[in-house]
C-alpha cells in the first residue's frame, strides 16, 4: 500500500487521474490537495468523499509550511498536476502563473526533498517546446522554445535540476 499526494486533483487531468487510480490501485491512500481555484471543480471527485483512503486537503502548493505538514505524514508518490493551466489568462495575468507553476511547484519539491518522497511525477506540457510547422514532432531533446507566459512558466518548472524522477508532457 501506498500513500499518493496528488495536486490539482478537482481538475480535469488530476480528477481523471484520482478516479482511475482508486479504481485499479484501491489498496493505495490518495490525498488531494487543491487551492480550489476557479479551474478546481469539486463535483468531479463527489463520488469519493465518504470513501475510506481518500482525502481532501484545501491547500495552496505554493504554502511551504502546508506541504511540509502533509509529507511529514507519510507520502511515497508525488503526482502533481496542480497549476494555472489557460493560455488566455497567462496573457492577461502572468503572475499567477509564476506563483503557482514556477514557485509552488519548487515549494512542494523542497517538501518532497526533505520527506525523502520516494517519486514525484510532474504533468508538464509539450507547449514548452513552442509550436509545431506543417508536419514533424517534439522530443525530450527538442530545444525549450515556450512562447506564452503560461508555457514560460512551464518551462520553468522542468529545468533538469529540479531533480524530479519523471516529467509527463500531455
Ligand atoms: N488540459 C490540458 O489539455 C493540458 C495539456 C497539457 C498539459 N496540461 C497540464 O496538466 C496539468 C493539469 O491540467 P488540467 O487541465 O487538469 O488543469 P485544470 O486547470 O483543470 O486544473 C488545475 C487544478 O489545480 C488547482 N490549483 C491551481 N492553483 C493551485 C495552487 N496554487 N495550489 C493547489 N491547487 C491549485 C485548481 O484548483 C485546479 O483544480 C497542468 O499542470 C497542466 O499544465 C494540461
Amino acid at each position: 500500500m501506498s500513500v499518493i499526494l496528488v495536486t490539482g486533483g478537482m481538475g480535469f487531468i488530476g480528477s481523471n487521474f484520482i478516479h482511475y487510480w482508486r479504481e485499479h490501485h484501491p489498496q493505495d491512500g490518495i490525498i488531494n490537495v487543491d487551492w480550489l481555484t476557479y479551474a478546481g471543480n469539486p463535483d468531479n471527485v463527489a463520488a469519493l468523499e465518504e470513501q475510506a483512503g481518500y482525502r481532501f486537503v484545501h491547500g495552496n502548493i505554493g504554502d511551504a509550511a502546508g506541504m511540509n505538514r502533509l509529507m511529514e505524514q507519510g507520502v511515497d508518490v508525488v503526482v502533481h498536476f496542480a497549476a494555472e493551466s489557460h493560455v488566455d489568462r497567462s496573457i492577461h495575468s502572468p503572475g499567477n502563473f509564476v506563483l503557482t507553476n514556477v514557485l509552488g511547484t519548487q515549494s512542494l519539491l523542497e517538501a518532497a526533498r526533505q520527506h525523502q518522497v520516494k517519486k514525484f511525477i510532474h504533468i508538464s506540457t509539450d507547449e514548452v517546446y513552442g509550436t509545431l510547422g506543417q508536419d514533424g514532432a517534439f522530443t525530450e531533446r527538442t530545444p525549450l522554445a515556450p512562447n506564452s507566459p503560461y508555457s514560460a512558466s512551464k518551462a520553468g518548472e522542468n529545468s533538469p535540476r529540479t531533480g524530479m524522477d519523471a516529467i509527463l508532457f500531455f
